[in-house]
């Protein structure tokens, strides 16, 4: 593990940034994991930056998001397709079918798995994926459990991520309560991956995550077994 010590919000974001900048020039095609939520804004608001300098190129590149709620379509502004465009796709120059998020609208939920790990297959696996980590230790929406769920599923949101995730809505009642989500195996096999935690929220289970034991009930843990994980977290996050 390389661990990034950055001292705020925008310097990890800066920092964060660099890395995916870098697998992006390095290799023109890269398949690029991404995340939503507050972590992810400002590393696309700097990547969003650089490119508008002329300084990376996004028009080989291909991305698969984490997840998505279902029964939310890319028009609802609360939908992880609608964040992505938002936020990301639409102001760089990557192409909009090389842009891949679960479909939360899927009419078969299972099928939509299969064929979200299909796809990843297809696209030759992730070059580098970046991650969040959720206060109760998620990846994606891999939420605590008994067991590590190595493929695309569906899941039910736990109530400690709902409440966080609420801050987006109108009211809690709002927030879906179902996810998909990739599972541990496709961001296990991603060839970097890059975490990313700031502010003092993140700190206790930071702690877990990096140095606690390698558990289900924290699925972030399972990430020290990886081969090439770098973790950029501000001094609040790595308070603990
Ligand atoms: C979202 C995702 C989640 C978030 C996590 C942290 O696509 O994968 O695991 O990374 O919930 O969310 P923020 O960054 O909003 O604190």
């Amino acid at each position: 593990m390389k661990l990034i010590r950055a001292k705020d919000y925008k310097d990890m974001s800066r920092k964060a940034a660099n890395f995916l900048s870098a697998q992006v020039i390095l290799k023109e095609n890269s398949v690029l994991g991404l995340a939503t939520g507050g972590t992810a804004e400002g590393i696309y608001e700097q990547l969003v930056e650089w490119y508008r300098k002329g300084d990376i190129d996004f028009s080989s590149v291909s991305t698969i998001n984490l997840d998505e709620y279902v029964g939310l379509d890319g028009t609802n502004e609360q939908s992880y397709r609608y964040f992505m465009n938002y936020h990301l796709f639409s102001q760089i120059n990557v192409k909009e079918k090389n842009c891949h998020l679960p479909n939360g609208m899927a009419d078969n939920i299972d099928e939509e798995c299969a064929r979200y790990d299909r796809l990843i297959e297809k696209l030759g696996g992730i070059d580098m994926q970046l991650l969040g980590i959720g206060e109760n230790g998620h990846i994606g929406f891999n939420e605590p459990d008994e067991a590590f769920e190595q493929m695309t599923h569906c899941i039910n949101l736990k109530e400690g991520t709902i409440e966080a995730n609420s801050r987006y809505f109108a009211t809690r009642e709002d927030v879906p309560k179902r996810a998909i989500t990739m599972g541990i195996k496709a961001i296990m096999q991603a060839k970097a991956i890059v975490l990313c935690a700031s502010g003092a929220k993140k700190a206790d289970i930071l702690q877990k995550v990096l140095y606690g034991p390698v558990t289900p009930e924290v699925p972030g843990s399972v990430l020290q077994m990886h081969p090439r994980l770098i973790v950029v977290a501000d001094e609040e996050a790595l308070g603990k």
